[in-house]
């Protein structure tokens, strides 16, 4: 059988990493889209951590770049593209909505726009997010409840998503959309909630800081572990139409209670170190998110694997490790 080429864009973060190294796996050739960077030694560190970076091609580009983009897909020739690659920090749409809408948004249509030019049999998966229910409109979301986004990022997620039904509707590509929750792991960034929390209970149990400053303790999460997520967007792209799909646990948690879970990972009390810092609050917050992944598990067979604290208890050790032996990410 024919080696199926896949091409990633958003390689370098957190889902790039866990994305490469399954198909890999599952034997397809591995490309991907690499932003250039000044500090170039640095932007496969995620690909390096995971044991990949040997095993993919990178391919210099932008989602910005249309003419870039349908070059290298001439290049590749890929079979599958999971279009991964984003503006992806909520915090900061607000500090640059028009950098994030360009990117998170039109970088969509630039990639749908390339892919119909040039190879359009090869499937298409889009990387879009529960941050597009935002103010919620029913207490579980499912593919069927109204969106309502309060962030400069999910509104351009959103665009994002529309342009991936409207290119599947109007040219017949199959191009499927995951609308996927918070999923986090050892290689999320260290700007977001999670990170910023293993991170910080391993730094106070190595006695290198003694609190940490957080926002709002009460936003909601329903949080999955990224290795079983990217699970989900393959199997999308194995089935014989394209469709949208939830991908969640079905389980919200609060910033305050996994805070109390990863620090007593450790045998340490939360209360004793978590203080407020008003900067990490938002303009608008998304108070809560609950996802039902019914469709995906009746239809795609996906069920989350990892349970929230074996997903911290994964986190914290592996930031212990890190700090340990002086290692960054
Ligand atoms: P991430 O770690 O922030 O990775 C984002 C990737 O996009 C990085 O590889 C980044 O490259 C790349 N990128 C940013 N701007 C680019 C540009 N102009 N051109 C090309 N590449 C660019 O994000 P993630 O957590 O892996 O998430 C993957 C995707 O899923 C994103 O689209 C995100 O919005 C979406 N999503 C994530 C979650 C979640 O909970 N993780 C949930 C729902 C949806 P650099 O390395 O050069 O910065
Ligand atoms: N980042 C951060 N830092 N968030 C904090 C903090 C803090 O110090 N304190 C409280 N929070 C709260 C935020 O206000 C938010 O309600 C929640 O923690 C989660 O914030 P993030 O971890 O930054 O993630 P997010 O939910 O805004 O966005 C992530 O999930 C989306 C899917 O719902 C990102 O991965 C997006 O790219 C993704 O689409």
């Amino acid at each position: 059988m024919a080696v199926k080429h896949a091409l990633i864009t958003g390689i370098t973060g957190q889902d790039g990493a866990y994305l490469s190294k399954f198909l890999i796996e599952k034997g397809y050739e591995v490309h991907g889209l690499l932003r250039r960077s000044a500090s170039a030694d640095v932007v496969d560190t995620r690909l390096k951590w995971i044991g990949v970076a040997e095993n993919v091609t990178l391919h210099d580009g932008n989602l910005t770049d249309l003419s870039g983009l349908i070059r290298i897909l001439e290049t590749v020739e890929p079979t599958e593209i999971y279009n991964l690659a984003a503006q992806s920090f909520v915090k900061s749409s607000w500090q640059q909505p028009y950098l994030t809408g360009l990117v998170t948004g039109l970088g969509v249509t630039n990639m749908l726009e390339a892919t119909r030019l040039t190879c359009p049999q090869a499937r298409f998966y889009q990387a879009s997010s529960s941050e597009m229910f935002g103010l919620i409109q029913e207490p579980e979301q499912s593919e069927s409840t109204p969106f309502y986004p309060r962030s400069p990022y999910g509104a351009a997620k959103l665009y994002g998503h529309w342009m991936t039904v409207n290119y599947r509707e109007s040219f017949g590509l199959h191009a499927s959309s995951g609308i996927l929750f918070n999923h986090e792991s050892p290689l999320r960034g260290i700007e977001f909630v999670t990170r910023k929390i293993t991170d910080g209970v391993a730094r106070i149990k190595l006695d290198l800081q003694k609190t940490l400053p957080l926002g709002n303790l009460d936003a909601k999460r329903d949080w999955g572990h990224a290795r079983d997520y990217v699970k989900a967007m393959w199997l999308m792209l194995q089935q014989d139409e394209p469709d949208d799909y939830v991908i969640a646990t079905g389980r919200t948690v609060s910033v305050r209670d996994f805070c109390t879970l990863a620090f007593s990972h450790v045998g340490l009390n939360a209360e004793d170190h978590v203080v407020l810092d008003e900067r990490y609050l938002r303009p608008a917050e998304v108070n809560v998110l609950l996802g039902d992944p019914t469709k995906a598990r009746k239809k795609l067979d996906w069920v989350a694997e990892t349970t929230l604290e074996e997903l911290i208890a994964e986190m914290v050790d592996a930031d212990l490790d890190r700090l340990r032996h002086h290692e960054h990410l």
